[in-house]
C-alpha cells in the first residue's frame, strides 16, 4: 500500500511518507516545524513563505525565517516576481540548509500579488517560466512549485494550469503542490479536487501533491482515491488538530482533550526556547487559538490567552483549561 506510509522521491530527496505540512505564513516557522515533527507523522515540512526581495536585501526578519535545526527534509518557500531575486533567494535557502526550495504561485494577498508575486504569476506564464528556470539554474537542490487552480474561474475553466504543468516539466521543476481554489476564491468555497485529478492524469514525471480541505483521516484517503495524487499536503487541518498526520498513519489513535492541551503547552515551551518571550507570546496567542477549537472550556481559554501579558499568565491559562476540561 502506497498511501500514506511509503516514501516518495522529489528529485533525489526521499520523503519518508506521503504527508506534507503546508506552508503557513507566520505559523510554519522554525519553532512550529520543530513542534509538528515532535508530535509526529509528518513526512515533509515547508517553511512559511519568505520574500525573495527581502532576502536579497538581507532583511534580518527574512533571514531569520531561513533558520533551521536539523529538520530533514525541509522545504523553504520563497515568493516573488523577479527572476533574479528568486534565483538569488533560492541560492540563499540552499546555503541555509534547505533540501528543497519551493516557489509560491498561490498566495492571493493583494500586497503580494500587486508586486507580481504569489498567484499573480498565474497570469503571466512567460514570467513564471523565467522565475522557475532562474531558480532551477541557480541551485543543485530540487525546485518545487505550489500553485492555485488559476487566477479566476475562466482561467481555471480553460485548463490553463495544464499548460503550466508542461512548462514546469520543461523548466526542471521536481514536484508540484496544487491548492485547487482560484485566486479570486481566496479561501471561500471548496477546493476542487477534480483539478488535482486532471493534473495527475496529465502524466507529468514529477509528483503531484494534493492540497485543500483535508481535515480528517478520511479526507486524506479520499483525496488520494479521487485524484491519484502522490502525497497529501495539510494546512488548517493540522492547526486545529496537530495529531492529524499521526491519525492518518495510525487508524486507532484517539486524540483526547488532554493531548490537545499538552500540545498547546509543548508548542509554547518550544516557542519560549527559540524566540524572545514577547514574540513567543504573540505566536502562541495566534496558534493556541486554533489548537483549542472545540476543546471544552476553549472559549474562556481563548479569552485568557488573548489577555495574557506574560508567559506566566499564559501558563496559568493553560492550567485553568486543563482543570476545567477534566472537571
Ligand atoms: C494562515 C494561512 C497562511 C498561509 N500561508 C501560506 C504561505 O505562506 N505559503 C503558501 O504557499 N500558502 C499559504 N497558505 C495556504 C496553505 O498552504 C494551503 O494551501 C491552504 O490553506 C489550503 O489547504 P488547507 O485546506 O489544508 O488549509 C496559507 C493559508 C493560511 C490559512
Amino acid at each position: 500500500m502506497t498511501f500514506p506510509h511509503s516514501p516518495f522521491l522529489i528529485g533525489p530527496v526521499s520523503v519518508p511518507n506521503r504527508l506534507v505540512m503546508a506552508p503557513l505564513h507566520e505559523i510554519t516557522d522554525q519553532p512550529f516545524r520543530k513542534f509538528i515533527r515532535e508530535v509526529g507523522g509528518v513526512g515533509l515540512v515547508v517553511s512559511e513563505m519568505i520574500s525573495s526581495e527581502a532576502l536579497v536585501r538581507h532583511a534580518v526578519k527574512a533571514e531569520k525565517m531561513m533558520a533551521a535545526t536539523g529538520e530533514r527534509p525541509l522545504s523553504m518557500q520563497v515568493s516573488g516576481g523577479r527572476p533574479e531575486a528568486l534565483a538569488e533567494s533560492a541560492r540563499l535557502c540552499e546555503a541555509a540548509g534547505a533540501d528543497l526550495v519551493d516557489l509560491n504561485m498561490g498566495c492571493p494577498a493583494s500586497n503580494v500579488t500587486k508586486g507580481g508575486a504569489g498567484s499573480a504569476l498565474l497570469r503571466d506564464m512567460r514570467l513564471a517560466e523565467r522565475c522557475v528556470t532562474g531558480m532551477v539554474k541557480a541551485v543543485k537542490i530540487p525546485v518545487t512549485v505550489k500553485m492555485r487552480a488559476g487566477w479566476d474561474a475562466s482561467q481555471k475553466d480553460r485548463g490553463e494550469f495544464l499548460d503550466f504543468l508542461k512548462m514546469f516539466e520543461a523548466a526542471g521543476v521536481q514536484a508540484l503542490a496544487i491548492h485547487p481554489r482560484t485566486r479570486v476564491q481566496q479561501y471561500e468555497g471548496h477546493a476542487d479536487w477534480s483539478i488535482i485529478a486532471r493534473a495527475v492524469a496529465a502524466g507529468v514525471p514529477y509528483p503531484i501533491i494534493g492540497n485543500g480541505d483535508v481535515n480528517t483521516r478520511e479526507d486524506a484517503f479520499r483525496m488520494v482515491e479521487e485524484t491519484g495524487c502522490a502525497a497529501v499536503m495539510i494546512g488548517r487541518g493540522a492547526l486545529t488538530n496537530p495529531y492529524l498526520f499521526r491519525q492518518i498513519l495510525e487508524p486507532d489513535l484517539e486524540v483526547t482533550t488532554a493531548m490537545r492541551i499538552d500540545a498547546t503547552l509543548r508548542l509554547f515551551q518550544i516557542l519560549l526556547d527559540l524566540l524572545e518571550p514577547r514574540e513567543a507570546l504573540h505566536k502562541i496567542k495566534k496558534i493556541g487559538a486554533w489548537f483549542t477549537k472545540g476543546v471544552p472550556g476553549g472559549h474562556g481559554f481563548r479569552q485568557n490567552l488573548h489577555a495574557a501579558s506574560d508567559p506566566v499568565a499564559l501558563m496559568e491559562a493553560i492550567d485553568a483549561l486543563r482543570h476545567q476540561s477534566v472537571a
